[in-house]
């Protein structure tokens, strides 16, 4: 028998005789297990922070970056390295973010541990270019795992494979190669340190429910390279939930690796049903806390994202760009409280809810449940809303919030349709929860 490498990763090695043996390291949980929580909790928060939060996206008078910041204006790395010294985030409260995290309704977060930049915001063994060389010298991995814990959050660590400070990185920032010479680099010592510095996450901080890489694009990392790293990483944490983007150059048809895709700064039209997904989108327009950037997303603007992603069956990763201080900047904050209001009422149809059942066009984006259909309505409709090809009738028509007026589901001339009462509930986006006795179905009308 000749399994495609994600069955037996399914299936799990132990369940497979002739593979018995082999790995004795690698017990892997089955994938649909370990992507249970994740796929019920359908909304978490990316938090990308690091020494180019201090600068808030300003490099002498240019003022058009954020965490790329390096690299865009071109930095030398000594100059970079003193940033250090400025890393004193004397706000950082992380009982403050996780309250934030669980308010705004999400169910986990993801910590940039390090980000291309190549600053570690844990006490690292294998370098000083991280917190414990700063005047600070808090773990901030460590504090931050802590507060999500106690707020029984999960907890992610993002990781860049790429690193613009390690002297073993290869390659060179192009604008780099005659300050930072190639000299005797070897990628393969950085290999070890990416390992090391994998395995400082996984043992450290109790269990780390995701791994979420980045900054893979570059030549040198390969797809052996990933394969390596996400089998050094599920013998040690075989629950985790892995990102795609550990997958390198040269990946054969079906080489796939990680649990789930991750579209950056869009939601695919029609979702990917064949693999998990998580968008990963900004409040504004920048990972990175940049003070220039006031591009942000209305709260409507951003339930509309989740409710969309969610109606596609996928994750939402919002993001904040905490600043240097350690402060969420005001807007951000505004933003998540809005959201979270927005969820006290609403997360019974976005949490634990999979892609709508309804094709075609329709006035409306909706979530599955096993005996709920729930409806979307960014605009308030003025007349009867079609729900077309829906074949069985609810039990009810709840319509969530303060509003007042029911709602109906009636048999019309071309099937069943949904009335509403005049008034919204909600200047965000309205939900009406159909009810059903038992398995409901829509069934599409050809062409
Ligand atoms: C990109 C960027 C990076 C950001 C990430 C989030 O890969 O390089 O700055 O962290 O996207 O998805």
């Amino acid at each position: 028998m000749t399994l495609p490498r994600r069955d037996f990763v399914a299936a799990g090695m132990a369940a497979i005789p002739a593979l018995r043996g082999l790995t004795p390291q690698l017990t892997v949980a089955p994938s649909a297990d370990r992507m249970a929580w994740w796929r019920e909790a359908r909304f978490g928060m990316f938090l990308h922070w690091g020494l180019y939060s201090i600068l808030a996206g300003k490099w002498q008078d240019d003022e058009r970056w954020a965490e790329w910041i390096r690299h865009n204006a071109k930095i030398p790395i000594q100059e970079y390295d003193r940033l250090r010294e400025r890393w004193n985030p004397t706000e950082f409260d992380p009982d403050a973010w996780a309250a934030m995290v669980q308010r705004a309704g999400m169910q986990y977060a993801v910590l940039t541990t390090k980000h291309h930049d190549g600053f570690c915001l844990w006490p690292s063994a294998q370098t000083d270019f991280d917190v414990a060389s700063t005047p600070s010298h808090r773990d901030i991995c460590r504090d931050l795992a802590t507060a999500l814990r106690k707020r029984k959050i999960r907890v992610g660590w993002y990781h860049s494979i790429m690193d613009w400070h390690h002297p073993d990185y290869l390659p060179r920032r192009d604008w780099e190669v005659a300050t930072r010479p190639v000299g005797d680099a070897k990628f393969s010592r950085y290999i070890d340190y990416l390992h090391a510095q994998v395995d400082e996450l996984l043992t450290g901080y109790g269990p780390i429910d995701i791994l979420w890489f980045d900054g893979q694009w570059e030549s040198t990392w390969t797809h052996e390279l990933g394969v390596a790293l996400e089998q050094r990483i599920r013998a040690r944490a075989p629950q985790i939930v892995i990102n795609d983007r550990i997958n390198g150059k040269g990946t054969p048809p079906g080489g796939r690796l990680g649990d789930f895709g991750t579209p950056e700064q869009e939601i695919p039209a029609t979702g990917t049903p064949e693999r998990d997904w998580e968008s990963c989108i900004t409040m504004n327009d920048n990972w990175g806390y940049k003070a220039q950037d006031t591009k942000w997303k209305s709260p409507k603007r951003l339930v509309e994202i989740l409710v969309e992603t969610a109606s596609k069956g996928g994750n939402l990763l919002l993001n904040v760009g905490p600043k240097g201080d350690g402060s969420f900047p005001v807007e951000s904050a505004e933003r998540l409280e809005a959201i979270g209001e927005w969820m006290a009422v609403h997360h019974g149809a976005i949490r634990g809810s999979w892609a709508s059942r309804f094709a075609g066009p329709v006035p409306f984006r909706s979530t599955t449940q096993a005996r709920r259909c729930n409806l979307f309505f960014s605009e308030w409709p003025t007349g009867p809303v079609p729900l077309p090809g829906l074949r069985t009738a609810p039990v009810a028509a709840q319509l969530l919030g303060a509003g007042s007026g029911r709602a109906r589901v009636v048999a019309g001339a071309k099937g069943l349709e949904l009335h509403l009462p005049p008034e919204a509930p909600t200047s965000l986006v309205a939900c009406v929860v159909l009810h059903f006795s038992g398995e409901w179905q829509v069934i599409t009308p050809r062409g």
